[in-house]
This record gives C-alpha cells, structure tokens and sequence, in this order.
C-alpha cells in the first residue's frame, strides 16, 4: 500500500516552525506561526487562565463526553462575548453555537456544513488570506474563489476593488471575511467600511463566514466587533468562527466555536441540527478542558477584569514592537517606506519581502518569515529588534 506514497510539502506556516526547532543558532528568530511571545521571548500561560485551571481541578468531577455541540455555558459565554451581553441576537435566540476544537476546527465543520447542505455555494476569500483557508475549505469539498483586498502599492486595502469584486458574487455564496486583525496582513477595514460591505452583501444576497480569531488583539475586545456588529445590522443569516487561541494564549488547547446567527430562533436550530451531525462524523464532540477555563474566566467578574487586563497586556506589548520596528529599521538607514505596519492591527503585517529575501533571512541570519513575507509582529522582541532590523537591512 505505502511504497508510492510521496512526501507532502511542508506546511507553509507549522513547517517553519519544524525547522525552527531544529536550528542550532541561539540567537534565531521565529516570525511565522502566529503565537504571542512576551518580552523575554516566551509563551505565557495566562494568570487567569492558571486560577481557573485550579478551580477546574478542584470542582471537576466527570470525563464524561460532552454534548456534540459542547458545553452550553461556554456557548453563550461565547456568543457574549461576540455580540455584546444583551444584544437582539442573543435575546431572540437567533444564535445557536457549537464549542469546536479551535478555530481551524470551527472553519472545517462550517465548510463540511456547506459542503452538505449548500453544495452549489462558493466561498469566496480575501486576496491574501491566512494560508490555510483554502486549504480547509477544498478539504471540505468546498469550491474556493478570490476577492481583492490588499493594495500593494500602499499596503493598505484596495477598498473600492473589493467592492467591486463583492458585487460580482452570486447570490447564494459565502464570504469569508476576517473579523479583525487580518492574517496575513493586518488590514481591516473601518467601521464605515464595514457598514458598506453589509449593504453590499445585502443586495447581492451573500452570506458571511466571520473569521474571528484575534479579538482584543486590535485595540480592544469591545471595538474589535465593530465590524461584525455593522454586518449584523443589515445581514439575518451569518456564520462566525471564533477562537481563544489568541486572547486566552490557548493554543494547544484547541478552544474554539462556530456560532450560526438565522432568521429566528426555529431556523437556528434548523441549521444547528445538520451541524451537530458533522461534528458527530468528524471528531463526535469537542475537548472539555479549554471551554472549561473560558467559561471559568468569563463567568467571574473579577477573573474577567483581570483577563481584560492581560490581554490589554499583549495588545499592547504587539503596538509596541510595531513603533520600535519601523523606528529601528529607520534609524539603520533603511529607506524603504514600513511605516504602515504602525498602522495594522493584531499579530501580523505584511513586510513586502519578497520570497528570496525571506529564504536568504533564514538561511543567513535564522530568522524566520512566512514565505509570503507575512510576519509575526509578536515575535519581536526589544532584545532581538536590533539583530532583526540588520538582517533586513542586509537583504533588502
Ligand atoms: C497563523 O496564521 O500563524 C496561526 O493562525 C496559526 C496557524 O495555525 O497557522
């Protein structure tokens, strides 16, 4: 069976992490995968997130499976946190949400919904989008377009370009659209902007898939689902696929959610049933131990003030690295322009680095950047900045 099977391409973001590992030079720099490093270059387990670990220890007394569609408390703790506590979609109950294994897993049971229930429909991508999208989606069975976003002349987004590629998708088709922090290139839109793709996506009848995995990560929990709540005044029916990677730094924990919002509550249910039954022939129900912690953590005033504060604290530290990149690389003499990477939000900008210049980063100087010259602002340190704006400097 196994003699013709060839090798499968590395992964083009979790294969640089593999090499990373293996590379011997102690002052290497890892800018690819999109995981949160604090000043001393470590991953931190959250505060909040150890106090509720111990909570959870102390009060757990079941293994037994959870529900296919989760744990309820983590769901509308979940959906609060999306909507806002006491919003029309919660109240009416047009919302219905399934705990997933992280946000990966909540794009892939929405494609395999799709995929079942709506099998004409075309999900339609931002050019870029995250590397793994259309990989997700095809595995699904899931046919994947294009729509415009990045301008690569200002790096910023070509808004009237995508507007008009919007009105170019057929009724009936799906959008996926980044909620915030757009990975890979940092660009979101404004709130007025966000008002205008509702109204589009009205008229043509499309419906969105909210990517939502960095929120807090931009300027704050609460303003970073302005877009989202601008697509909720003028769309019934979406879906978002949200994660606590990021603003719980629960990575390997794989917590997640896709959240259908309908027409009424009869409708979500509707839908929420087909999505129960591919969870169910997928991974039958998701892990316990990451909904727990969030669900901990959101449920407590005092623990959710004190989360609000930590992730303040990673928001801020990424702002930061963002001024001192730019300023370093332009203090070393660099003249080529970076400085709309102060203005993009979240984890990742696009450098515009080319291909060769990020191999030569990585095979000279052992840094390493995802090939499409996205870099993982978060990796930055003030101890490895001025190493880093060196090395730039020497390819570019
Ligand atoms: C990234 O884009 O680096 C992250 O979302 C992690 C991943 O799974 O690729």
């Amino acid at each position: 069976m196994f003699e013709n099977v060839q090798t499968a391409p590395a992964d083009p973001i979790l294969g640089l992490t593999e090499l990373f590992k293996a590379d011997p030079n102690p002052d290497k720099i890892n800018l690819s995968v999109g995981v949160y490093q604090d000043a001393q270059g470590k991953t931190p387990v959250l505060e909040t997130v150890k106090e509720a670990e111990k909570r959870i220890l102390e009060q757990e007394n079941s293994k037994g499976y959870l529900p296919m569609t989760g744990e309820p408390v983590y769901c509308a703790r979940v959906q609060e946190l999306l909507f806002g506590e006491g919003h029309e979609i919660i109240g009416s109950k047009r919302a219905a949400t399934a705990q997933c294994p992280g946000g990966t897993g909540a794009l892939r049971v929405a494609g395999d919904y799709l995929a079942n229930q709506h099998p004409g429909a075309s999900l339609w991508l931002s050019n870029p989008t995250w590397a793994n999208h259309n990989t997700i989606f095809q595995a699904a069975g899931v046919n994947c377009k294009q729509y415009a976003y990045r301008d690569p002349a200002s790096n910023g987004l070509d808004f009237d370009a995508m507007c008009e590629s919007i009105k170019t998708i057929p009724r009936g088709d799906v959008i996926l659209l980044h909620g915030c922090c757009h990975n890979p290139t940092g660009i979101d839109p404004t709130p007025e902007q966000w008002s205008q793709i509702g109204d589009l996506l009205a008229e043509q009848g499309v419906v969105p898939l909210v990517d939502f995995a960095y929120q807090g990560l931009g300027v704050g929990i609460e303003e970073d689902r302005a877009g989202l709540l601008e697509l909720t005044k003028k769309v019934k029916q979406m879906f978002v696929c949200s994660s606590f990677s990021k603003n719980f730094g629960l990575y390997r924990e794989r917590t997640g959610a896709l959240t259908i919002v309908a027409d009424n509550a009869e409708q979500a249910g509707v839908v929420m049933s087909q999505v129960k039954l591919r969870i169910r022939y997928n991974y039958s129900n998701p892990p316990s131990h990451g909904g727990q912690i969030v669900a901990t953590v959101l449920s407590d005033k005092s623990l959710r003030t004190k989360w609000l504060e930590e992730v303040a604290e990673i928001r801020n530290r990424i702002n930061d690295m963002r001024h001192l990149f730019v300023n370093t690389l332009k203090d070393k003499g660099v003249t080529q322009d970076f400085s709309s990477i102060i203005e993009q939000r979240g984890m990742f900008s696009f450098s515009g680095l080319t291909k060769e210049q990020v191999d030569r980063l990585r095979e000279e100087f052992s840094i390493y950047i995802v090939g499409s010259g996205r870099i993982n602002v978060a990796g930055m340190t003030p101890d490895n900045m001025d190493r880093l704006c060196e090395a730039i400097k020497a390819v570019l």
